[in-house]
């Protein structure tokens, strides 16, 4: 009977048919590496000394990895000759970026702490920290995550939203992943810092819907702006600031989407649809209660696991079982001379 069960529980897990969730909690590398989150936070500010962006782009991969099963650090995996990984998948490619960052992150814990803090848990504490110091509000985070073994473009091709979508469309996808309008509201404030690219907007300033014009709902001045810094026919990696104090993360993002100045659709959409307004106006005259449910949404979606197998990667861009190889031949070749 024993032995059944057993059967059926590795069947089941070997078609991923369910999952089981490792237990996520605060504090958990307390013993192992206590420092782990002191240094996270000090590698993030000396990359936000560098380049104050670089730590909104750091945030932003938690939405990423988090989305495309599970928060496992799979976005972070390069491609290799036998598979390819999400860097390059339609709503990454020439947009991700910092990943530089996460790699100083990482080589500061293993100096502290050699194979300990996986890459998983990295991302969550920089996303976190990144908040915090640009202002925002701090929440504890549940760790205690896994590194994938592998990653799947098409699987971020097919679940990560672009710029276009409406928000009827961005309330079904959150909704699958347990995600509810106020957090899909809540978590969009993520745009209060941070930039994006002309390539995501062109449509909506000469070519809404098909319809040859502007998107209606952009404010006039505004639009204007846009149209001198996004010309038709000119280049779409120019760069543009998310809300109006694109280093605060504050509730302009809100005030913005108010009055007509959402940079990218799917921004404006929260305020045009009637069903995410609500959210929106709230959180444009109520800072501290923005501040609640985006904490509140970040550990939500820091807690999307697949339970998959998988191990504390040494280098987040590669499995473990890829390096050995290399240190292997390294070793012996060293024992040679
Ligand atoms: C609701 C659906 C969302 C859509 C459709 C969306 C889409 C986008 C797009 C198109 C950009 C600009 C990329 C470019 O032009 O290269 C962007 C930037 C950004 N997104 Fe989102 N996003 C969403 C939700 C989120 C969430 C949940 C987070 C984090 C919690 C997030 C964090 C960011 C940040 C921080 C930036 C600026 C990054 C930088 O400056 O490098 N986004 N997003």
């Amino acid at each position: 009977m024993g032995y059944t069960l057993l059967f059926f529980f590795i069947l089941l897990q070997s078609l991923n048919l369910f999952a089981i969730s490792t237990t996520l909690k605060p504090n958990f590398y307390s013993h192992a590496c206590p420092k782990a989150e002191f240094i996270v936070k000090e590698v993030m500010k000396k990359a936000m000394k560098r380049e104050t962006r670089s730590i909104a782009s750091v945030m932003r991969l938690q939405f990423h990895d988090c989305f495309v099963n599970g928060c496992d650090a799979s976005l972070l995996l390069d491609d290799t000759p036998n598979m390819l990984g999400e860097k390059l998948a339609l709503s990454n490619i020439d947009s991700l970026r910092s990943y530089e960052v996460v790699d100083d992150v990482k080589e500061a814990l293993e100096k502290a702490c050699p194979g300990v803090v996986s890459c998983a848990d990295l991302l969550i504490i920089a996303a976190r920290d990144a908040v915090v110091l640009s202002g925002g509000p701090y929440w504890e985070v549940k760790l205690g995550r896994l590194d994938s073994l592998t990653a799947s473009q098409e699987d971020s091709n097919q679940i990560m939203p672009s710029p276009r979508s409406n928000a009827t469309y961005l309330i079904d996808l959150f909704s699958r992943f347990n995600l509810s309008v106020q957090d899909l509201v809540a978590l969009s404030g993520s745009h209060s810092i941070g930039k994006g690219r002309c390539f995501s907007i062109v449509f909506r300033l000469y070519n809404q819907s098909g319809s040859g014009r502007p998107d209606p709902t952009i404010e006039p001045s505004f639009r204007e702006k846009l149209d001198k810094l996004c010309p038709l026919g000119g280049d779409g990696n120019v760069t543009g600031d998310l809300d109006a104090t694109p280093e605060l993360f504050d509730n302009q993002y809100f005030k913005d989407l108010v009055n007509g100045r959402g940079f990218l659709n799917s921004d404006e959409t929260l305020f045009t649809n009637s069903i995410t307004r609500e959210y929106v106006k709230e959180y444009s005259v109520d800072q501290e209660r923005f501040f609640k449910d985006f904490a509140e949404g970040m550990v939500k979606m820091g807690d999307l696991q697949l339970g998959r197998p998988g191990e504390i990667r040494r280098d987040c861009r590669v499995v473990n079982s890829y390096r050995p190889r290399v240190e292997v031949l390294f070793e012996t070749s060293n024992k040679k001379g």
